[in-house]
């Protein structure tokens, strides 16, 4: 967990906040790693036994399993935990950010503004812009007012406070910049994709530009776009690239139409973006991709693994927690949806589709965060025009 500055941008906690911050994280800590294991014990031991009893057949779906689980009181005692500790981590980052609001919405003034240099990067938002209801009708994962709320002019509340909680939520599992997915993905993307020279990427659903700035990295001859919906949080990540010396065209639009000409990139990525849409977007969202590949692109998703490339339906269950208890209303159906079918829709051939699993960058670097991180590995799809 970083309660140091890793950026100048960053909401560094003072010594109260960052001790209410390490007592939620050894909660977190405690309630995933110590804690999950007895709900694995108990349904092996007693739940799926007597529901394999009374089906006559074993369990077969993850609303099988949780229905027999919801009479567990340790389940349940489990799962309160688990919810309490996501609130507990956004009322103790909420207030530490919301104090120090002036003095961070002076720094991103004064990170942003020309000032003799040639400035990196741009920032381009959109007012008029409707925020899906999918992000409206929740405050997903508990996130006080999403990440599209403002609270004052020019508000960079909900993307400083996203930097503080996503760092806390990977247990430090993430890298001091958070930057693990971007990183991981990006050296797939070489791996995969060994002749690709891309001269413009876009990250859909860049929030902060976490995994953005690796894109940077891995490409430097590339210019490198991020869009996202949430206004607050696209100001903070271009204060926060600017603060860590990248140029990125960070731009408020929405990854179902976006206002890019045709075949405009070469590389399209997201992590983690399409289980906070709805299924009607992500299909939307996979056209769109489509559209603004040029020839020989290719698009690299990471997001929640589907069903048939996890054997066990217990373990449906896990990732499934969030539809019914953490506000994310998509993340079990993400799970069920025919990807390849969907790509496939969206125009992209059959033959350059594809799902795999990739490692994490920063565990290989620092294995000793393998006891808490809660990615070790990422699920990749997608396809190449
Ligand atoms: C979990 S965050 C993504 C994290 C980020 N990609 C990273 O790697 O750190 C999901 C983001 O997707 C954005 N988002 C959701 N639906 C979107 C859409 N249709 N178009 C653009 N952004 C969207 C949200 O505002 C949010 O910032």
């Amino acid at each position: 967990m970083t309660s140091t500055s890793p950026h100048p941008m960053y909401a560094t906690p003072n010594h109260d906040e960052g001790a209410r911050e390490r007592y939620v994280r050894e909660m977190m800590v405690h309630v995933q790693k110590d804690l999950l294991p007895g709900k694995r014990k108990i349904y092996d031991g007693m739940v799926k036994p007597s529901l394999t009893k009374k089906l006559g057949r074993t369990p077969k779906d993850r609303h099988e399993i949780r229905k027999a689980m919801e009479e567990v009181e340790y389940n349940l005692y489990w799962n309160a935990l688990r919810r309490t500790t996501q609130e507990m981590m956004f009322d103790s980052i909420g207030e530490s950010v919301e104090r120090q609001l002036p003095d961070l919405l002076q720094r991103a003034q004064t990170m942003t503004k020309p000032n003799g240099r040639n400035r990196r990067s741009t920032l381009t938002l959109d007012p008029e812009l409707p925020i899906p209801r999918y992000h409206t009708a929740v405050d997903i994962h508990c996130k006080p007012g999403g990440y599209h709320t403002e609270l004052c002019a020019d508000d960079i509340f909900a993307g400083a406070e996203y930097d503080r909680s996503y760092n806390l939520f990977a247990m430090g599992g993430s890298g001091p910049l958070n930057d693990d997915m971007g990183r991981s993905l990006a050296r797939f993307t070489r791996e995969r994709f060994p002749s690709l020279k891309p001269k413009r990427i876009l990250e859909m659903g860049c929030t902060v530009g976490h995994s953005t700035l690796p894109y940077c990295d891995a490409f430097p001859q590339a210019e490198v776009y991020g869009i996202d919906v949430a206004a607050p949080c696209l100001r903070y990540a271009h204060a926060r690239a600017e603060g860590l010396g990248y140029a990125v065209h960070w731009s408020q639009q929405n990854a179902e139409h976006t206002n890019f000409p045709d075949g405009h990139f070469d590389l399209i990525v997201s992590h983690i973006l399409f289980h906070e849409t709805s299924n009607t977007a992500l299909r939307q969202i996979m056209k769109e991709c489509h559209r603004l590949l040029g020839k020989g692109g290719a698009m690299v998703h990471f997001d929640a693994p589907q069903y048939e490339d996890m054997a066990d339906p217990y373990d449906h269950t896990l990732g499934d927690w969030s539809t019914h208890y953490n506000a994310e209303p998509f993340w079990g159906t993400l799970h069920d949806q025919n990807l390849p079918a969907i790509m496939e829709k969206a125009g992209f051939a059959k033959e350059s589709i594809y799902k795999a699993w990739t490692p994490s960058v920063f565990l290989e670097e620092r294995p000793e965060f393998a006891k808490v991180a809660r990615l070790g590995k990422f699920y990749v799809f997608g396809a190449q025009k």
